[in-house]
């Protein structure tokens, strides 16, 4: 087994045991579509896109296991580092990465590493695309992911442009 496998079936345990049924396919969602586009992210960019995808799969770990809360970046980050020495095919140089990256991830508004930027972006670009009808709260980092993409999009008023996501508006 791949060791991207491996850290996704410590997930799904999680996930399979989310006694909120209405709670478990957001979580599926949200961290299996962060894992894709920080793979999608480490490409465009250069980065290790297997370390990139297992730090989007665990980048809220905290909060699906536990529940929301302010700190859950920092939270999650002392959890994962735990999970990562008992599976024993990470390097410390590794763990390190994913750690920090996670305990980054809550802080948009400031700069950090490669791979905390990364997971950062992949987490807006997920959140605005699943919540496209929501508000989107960081506009400036979204535009800046888009572009890196090569992807042209309009967002008014803080939500994307419709005709960009017509296929989610016709279902709402
Ligand atoms: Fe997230």
């Amino acid at each position: 087994m791949n060791r991207l496998e491996l850290v996704r079936n410590e997930i799904d345990v999680i996930l399979l045991n989310q006694t909120n049924v209405e709670q478990r396919p957001l979580g599926y969602i949200h961290l299996y579509g962060v894992s894709q586009n920080c793979a999608i992210l480490a490409l465009k960019r250069g980065l290790n896109v297997e370390l990139s995808a297992i730090i989007g799969i665990l980048h809220d770990f905290h909060t699906y296991k536990f529940g929301y809360v302010k700190e859950h970046a920092a939270l999650g980050a002392a959890e994962v580092e735990n999970i990562l020495r008992d599976l024993e095919v990470f390097s410390e140089k590794e763990i390190e990465i994913i750690k920090s990256a996670i305990s980054n991830h809550s802080d948009k508004e400031n700069k950090h590493d490669k791979y905390s930027e990364l997971i950062k972006d992949a987490d807006v670009l997920q959140n605005s695309i699943y919540s496209s009808v929501f508000e989107i709260k960081h506009k400036k980092r979204l535009k800046k992911v888009f572009k890196n993409l090569g992807i042209k999009v309009k967002l008014k008023n803080g939500i994307l442009a419709k005709k960009n996501f017509e296929y989610l508006a016709k279902e709402s």
